[in-house]
């Protein structure tokens, strides 16, 4: 089994987005700025939007991070992104989600401008994505796109099972994954909660891609051998053992699993770094843009 390598690759995808960030200040621009959002102080949204920022200041980008208090009301955040919206400084901006339970998503995500929509979440970059129109690509299948790409696997014709159907991995994975493009050419199938013969359905997969937030759902009885298996679950589950009181589990029984795969990612230092490449290259593309 190869490990996917998610670290070694974001950080050349890091390096050669600096390289851009040089070009663009040498010929006299401002830098990309990225802001996010974040509403509320859960400890796993705290950890993703601070190492946003982190990135950001690696590759050379300006960014903005706005903290909003968990009694934040849904107009006030909406008043926000509007005003991020008309903000000429900033190329793009995300709302780290989940959001807390009295703000509806979906009004928030409908009113960021799609020109700045760099997570890819609202609907006409989804639509876009779907016609395969050049748009923002959600960045977690984005990233598993780049894995595949830079790792030279194999897509066409194979099946491809993507286990979760959510607006933000699942359902963009499917589409990225069908499409007439390499990597793509997959012959897609989309699984929940509510599919039967499960165990059965993961078995016929060549490339097998976990997103449905279960810990260590997939073991190796589900597993054909040698498929590719992506695991995009990370659930902090507490362990006194660790500095911060928790690790983070995957989607997927690694150590069962490992000796079944072709290729495969671990749940640190697999998709987790690709995801924030992805949002970076968003970014840029959103500078570019404009
Ligand atoms: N929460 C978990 N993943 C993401 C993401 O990619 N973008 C945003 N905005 N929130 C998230």
């Amino acid at each position: 089994m190869q490990l996917l390598d998610g670290k070694s690759c974001s950080e050349q995808i890091r390096q050669e987005i600096a390289q851009q960030v040089t070009k663009i200040k040498a010929a006299g621009q401002r830098a990309p700025h990225l802001a996010a959002v974040l509403v509320g102080t859960d400890g796993a949204s705290e950890n993703y939007v601070a190492f946003k920022v982190k990135d950001c200041a690696e590759v050379g980008f300006e960014s903005t991070l706005v903290r909003m208090d968990e009694s934040t009301t849904e107009q006030q955040l909406l008043d926000k992104i509007a005003e991020l919206n008309a903000d000429a400084s900033i190329d793009g901006f995300i709302v780290q989600l989940p959001l807390p339970a009295h703000i509806d998503e979906n009004k928030v995500i409908l009113a960021i401008d799609p020109d700045k929509d760099v997570d890819g979440f609202c609907p006409e970059n989804v639509g876009k994505l779907s016609l395969g129109l050049p748009t923002f690509i959600s960045a977690t299948p984005n990233g598993i796109m780049e894995l595949f790409r830079r790792y030279s696997i194999e897509t066409e014709g194979k099946n491809c099972v993507v286990l979760g159907r959510s607006n933000i991995v699942g359902t963009p994975m499917a589409v990225l994954m069908s499409r007439n493009t390499n990597p793509g050419n997959a012959t897609v199938t989309i699984a929940h909660s509510r599919t039967k013969n499960l165990a059965e359905l993961c078995r016929s997969a060549d490339i097998l891609i976990v997103a449905i937030g279960k810990t260590e759902f997939v073991t190796a009885d589900m597993v054909k051998q040698g498929a590719v298996v992506i695991d995009v679950g990370q659930t902090r589950v507490p362990d006194s053992s660790k500095k911060s009181g928790f690790r983070n589990v995957g989607d997927v029984d690694f150590d069962n699993v490992k000796d079944k795969c072709s290729y495969m990612t671990y749940v640190t230092g697999g998709v987790g770094p690709m995801t924030r490449a992805s949002l970076l290259q968003n970014t840029l593309k959103a500078h570019q843009r404009r």
